[in-house]
């Protein structure tokens, strides 16, 4: 009886934890902005003084006596977007507060709204505008946005964020990852400019269940009556007007005759939508997505995820990826793998990335930063996670190359954990009907001889399972893995999401040494045989594409702060083990078997 009691209260607590819908702004690529990404003046703040100190303000001395404890003009700079980690070595290691500041001049126009846009702040952000508050943003990985219409000045602004990535146990990620906590303006700042009524967001895909009506709505800002609302394609003629409700809101559903969005054929067609003063142009792939049995099946047909695992690390340079250039090397080097899917592991990554996705023809699992263990029992604590969720589904929902939300990535099971893990999965539902929920569990039993059964109630909320296991790495030897079964308890399709072995590029030895190309090779090798064995198997996304940094890895002269399971080094060199799966993916593409 007693166990049962905080998780009463929990379910109560939750009741109350739902977070408000979207305020953003999509597909910002297709809107009018000034970009303010550039060399922002910084001020490092490791205790935190600039809230008592009024850094927002941006106050310079009245005169000679007048005493200021702090100069943005003076602080040195910090490149936005970038993590400061890797801008200078005295903040490799740094986690605290930092104080950005830029001046923008901005030219007001009647019946044009204004608003200031982030890609991501890790990992919890204050903003300011002329020494007035705009607001707070909690979570490392997904945008947000502060309409600063009657904020913003004729002339000369200043606008002062604080950035601080202080880890804390009711935060998502909680205190411990496998990952380097990369702090700062990580992706760009942009002021966008909207009419009075403007396309807020959209939502248009095929219709479930088929693959030549399309549907969706259109959600309009500033609407003080019913507008009209057009829909285009022009590649295929079409032209759809629809009226919005009360809210602003359009259904939209008609027939249209496309060209099905795949890997092999990634079509992307231009939209147009507009209403009244505003137009915005799209390109949007459209699919069918769902599961038969243990089958995923894409656009009708049954398709086998060959893919890979990745980190949000910049190849070469280390640091939180800020350029399309490094988007396309790590989305390249997965195609050169033989690769048709990629697991974006374990928080949103950029636009960009998943924009790239789209045209180069890669499915994505996407994943939100419940990471390992979070404070269950925490209601504001589920509120973060769901507006994380809501934010990148928001973001990403036009996206064809996403097909699966995943909601967490080993997570000790548990009621508490379960429940609120059962929440989100409602909660993403809810936002978007279209796509397969998953998450990546690690939690098995055995289940006779030499079989190992996935063992995790979550199971039953989730479309697909995704199962995290390191035979031949932190359990039994690489041999081993040949002899071992895997069942599962739901009638679901099952992705090995992650397995894998450390290597140091260019270190060399026999197949028993920890560390050694050949150490790895072999395991990927015997790991192979072993999923050959699995009926159920619709998927694999081995840990990792790229060797990254983590806190976790200090082995001086091995690791050096990194975690080395990439198939590629992060000087970009590739590992045996790389020609291993890349010769195991071009014979299941041949024989189309999988
Ligand atoms: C875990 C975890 C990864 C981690 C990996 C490892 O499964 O999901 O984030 O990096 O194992 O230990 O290398």
């Amino acid at each position: 009886m007693r166990s049962l009691i905080p998780l009463l209260l929990f379910s109560t607590a939750l009741a109350f934890a739902t977070p408000a819908p979207s305020n953003l702004i999509t597909n910002l690529a297709g809107r009018t902005r000034l970009n303010l990404d550039g060399n922002w003046n910084a001020i490092v703040d490791p205790y935190e003084i600039g809230l008592g100190s009024r850094f927002y303000e941006n106050r310079k001395p009245k005169d000679k006596s007048d005493l200021v404890e702090y100069a943005f003009d003076a602080a040195g700079t910090l490149r936005v977007p970038g993590d400061w980690n890797t801008q200078r070595d005295t903040l490799l290691f740094y986690e605290g507060a930092v104080w950005y500041q830029r001046y923008f001049s901005y030219h007001k126009r009647g019946q044009i709204r204004t608003f200031l846009h982030f890609g991501a702040a890790n990992y919890l952000a204050r903003v300011y505008l002329n020494g007035e508050k705009l607001g707070e943003h909690e979570g490392g990985f997904t945008p947000f946005i502060f309409e600063v219409t009657s904020r913003v000045l004729e002339g000369q602004n200043s606008l002062v964020v604080e950035v601080s990535d202080v880890r804390r146990p009711d935060a998502v990620p909680a205190m411990s990852t496998d990952w380097w906590n990369y702090g700062g303006l990580t992706r760009s700042v942009d002021l966008l400019e909207a009419p009075e009524t403007f396309v807020q967001d959209y939502f248009l895909q095929l219709a479930k269940g088929t693959s030549d009506q399309l549907a969706g709505w259109v959600q309009l800002n500033g609407v003080r009556e019913p507008q009209t609302v057009s829909v285009e394609i022009p590649e295929i003629g079409l032209k759809k007007s629809v009226s919005t409700d009360a809210n602003g809101r359009a259904e939209l559903r008609f027939p249209a005759k496309l060209t099905l969005w795949s890997p092999e054929d990634p079509k992307l067609y231009r939209v147009v939508i507009s209403s009244g003063a505003d137009t915005v142009e799209d390109q949007l792939g459209f699919r069918t997505i769902e599961t038969r049995g243990t089958q995923i099946i894409l656009n009708g047909k049954p398709v086998f995820l060959r893919g890979i695992s990745l980190h949000e690390e910049a190849p070469f340079r280390g640091g939180r990826i800020v350029s399309e250039e490094e988007n396309r090397t790590l989305l390249e080097w997965a195609k050169e793998l033989g690769c048709n899917f990629v697991r974006l592991a374990h928080y949103p990554y950029n636009e960009e990335m998943v924009r790239l996705a789209d045209r180069i023809g890669l499915l994505i699992w996407e994943e939100v930063p419940v990471y390992w263990d979070i404070a269950w029992l925490n209601a504001a604590t589920l509120e973060n996670a769901e507006a994380q969720l809501r934010d990148i589904i928001t973001r990403d929902h036009d996206r064809a190359s996403i097909v699966l939300w995943s909601l967490s990535n080993e997570t000790p099971p548990g009621p508490a954990r379960t429940e609120f893990l059962r929440t989100m999965a409602e909660f993403a539902r809810n936002l978007d009907p279209s796509r397969l929920l998953t998450s990546a569990m690690n939690h098995t039993r055995p289940a006779g001889t030499n079989t190992r059964s996935l063992d995790d109630p979550l199971g039953e909320y989730l479309d697909v399972l995704g199962l995290n296991e390191y035979v031949g790495w932190y359990e039994h030897r690489p041999e081993e893995a040949d002899a071992i079964r895997w069942t599962s308890p739901y009638q679901k399709p099952l992705i090995m999401s992650e397995f894998g072995a450390g290597a140091v590029y260019g270190k060399h030895g026999d197949a028993g040494t920890r560390f050694t190309e050949e150490y790895q090779s072999n395991l990927f090798e015997h790991q192979i045989s072993m999923l050959r064995q699995i009926p159920s198997l619709a998927g694999m996304s081995p840990w990792l594409l790229m060797d990254f940094r983590s806190p976790r890895r200090p082995l001086a002269g091995i690791q050096d702060f990194h975690n080395r399971k990439g198939l590629i080094s992060d000087r970009g060199e590739r590992k045996q083990a790389f020609y291993v799966l890349q010769k195991f993916y071009g014979e299941l593409a041949k024989s189309g078997s999988h």
